[in-house]
């Protein structure tokens, strides 16, 4: 059991014991101080900063973009090396295929190219003009299934809804199995910022059981009756290619379902709340449905889903005056630099109208930049247009409770009254 442990672990449980100030504040789940407030102070402390105990994080965007360009930094310092996962055991077995650990995410290139290549196809701007309909489809669907006499949750019912059953229809998912997506995707999330007690530990084991169990059914599924989705596409693609292994396809697999999941629920949960909140933008967008691709990018900036990553030197080094030992990981806080005022003026303001939103790092850069960002921007902009557009008298019924979570930011739930058009 002790063996379970997390991606972003060795960051935040290395945080957690090392870090004196101000990092503890960033990622502490405790923690009282306003996220913007520990980002300031790490902007502030310099272009790397280090705590007292010598932990370094970057908040400056500049030195956050260039940083996840700059191959000296990996994800993996020493060969066998991943994010911070142990390898999962199983009673008497090898281990389990873990979504993050053993996916092309927690590796370097070469191997990561050749692995990410495989899926690119679907995710480039002419797969996912083809694919808009569907999205639309979704959403309106979904929107239709609200029972709009009564206050709704729209976290439950609309922005959990909409990017499962995007994500189910790409990977070839059939309908009845989408609600254990649901519950999976919900303790991977958890799971993100680093379990704490053994009863998570244990739920969070439990998932990738069964997680893996259903996908290796899909994959042989599709093996026999291959489909228009990316497990089949996988499957058709590591027959022709043999270094891609059965565990890359796997991971490849449950990486799509982890990665596309709970990030663009909170997308959209955070995007319907800024608007809520932010009267005169909500104005905006109902009277120009149009606006729908700027205001999400500008929730993407203020109220990033993907707060931070990590990167290790890959080597001894020197970047913006700090001395790296090889191994050495770096917090990398994407939010943050998001909130840069030399590239963001007035970076606390929430403005629809911002004319370089979209130069926000919320989708990180580099060779791991988010292979699904547009396909989130798209599901991003399809959700609030049409919401809005649907229920322009749209208000909150209740104040939305905060995640728990520091790595993934958004809300628990989004009590709303829709108030249909007459
Ligand atoms: C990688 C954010 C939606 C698939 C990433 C990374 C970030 C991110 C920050 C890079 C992590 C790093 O550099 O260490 C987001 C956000 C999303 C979102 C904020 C929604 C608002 C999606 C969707 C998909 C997806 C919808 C696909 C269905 C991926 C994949 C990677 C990735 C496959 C790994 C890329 C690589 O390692 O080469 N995402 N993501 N993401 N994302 Fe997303």
């Amino acid at each position: 059991r002790n063996a379970l442990s997390l991606w972003t672990t060795r960051t935040v449980l290395r945080a957690h014991s090392l870090f004196g100030d101000p990092l503890a504040q960033v990622i502490s789940p405790s923690s009282a101080v306003p996220l913007v407030d520990a980002y300031r102070r790490v902007r502030l402390a310099g272009p790397m900063a280090r705590s007292r105990l010598g932990a370094w994080a970057t908040a400056r965007y500049s030195v956050v973009s260039q940083l996840l360009r700059d191959p000296r930094f990996g994800v993996v310092a020493f060969a066998g090396d991943s994010r911070g996962f142990v390898p999962q055991p199983r009673v008497g077995g090898d281990a389990l295929v873990h979504p993050i650990n053993d996916s092309f995410l927690s590796l370097d290139p070469p191997r990561h190219t050749r692995l990410r290549r495989l899926v690119a196809p679907w995710f480039t701007p002419r797969a996912l003009r083809a694919r808009t309909d569907r999205i639309e489809g979704v959403v309106r669907r979904r929107l239709d299934a609200l029972d709009t006499s009564q206050p709704v949750d729209l976290m439950a019912d609309f922005a959990t809804s909409v990017p499962v059953e995007v994500i189910c229809d790409l990977l070839g998912v059939p309908r009845p199995e989408h609600e254990r997506f649901v519950a999976w995707g919900q303790v991977l999330a958890t799971a993100l910022d680093g379990l704490f007690e053994l009863r998570e530990l244990d739920r969070l084991h439990a998932t990738m059981v069964e997680m893996e169990a259903f996908f290796r059914e899909l994959t042989d599924f599709r093996r026999r009756n291959p489909g228009d989705d990316v497990v089949s596409e996988l499957v058709r693609s590591s027959g022709e290619d043999d270094q891609v292994t059965a565990h890359d396809l796997l991971a490849t697999s449950e990486l799509l379902l982890v990665a596309g999941f709970e990030t663009t629920v909170n997308l959209i949960g955070n995007g319907v709340l800024a608007l809520l909140t932010h009267r005169e933008a909500r104005e905006r967008l109902v009277a120009d449905p149009g606006l729908a691709e700027n205001a999400v990018e500008e929730v993407l900036r203020h109220d990033s889903p993907v707060q931070f990553t990590a990167r290790v030197a890959k080597e001894d080094l020197v970047f913006h005056g700090a001395r790296l030992r090889r191994g050495e990981p770096v917090l990398v806080l994407l939010s943050g630099a998001n909130r840069d005022p030399s590239v963001f003026p007035d970076p606390d303001r929430f403005d629809v109208d911002r004319a370089n939103a979209r130069d926000h790092l919320s989708f990180s850069g580099g060779v791991h930049y988010c292979l699904g960002a547009g396909l989130a921007r798209l599901e991003g902009a399809v959700a609030v247009r049409e919401l809005f557009t649907r229920f322009p008298r749209l208000e909150l019924a209740g104040r939305p409770r905060p995640r728990a979570t520091k790595l993934i930011h958004g809300v628990r739930d989004l009590p709303v009254r829709c108030h249909e058009p007459a």
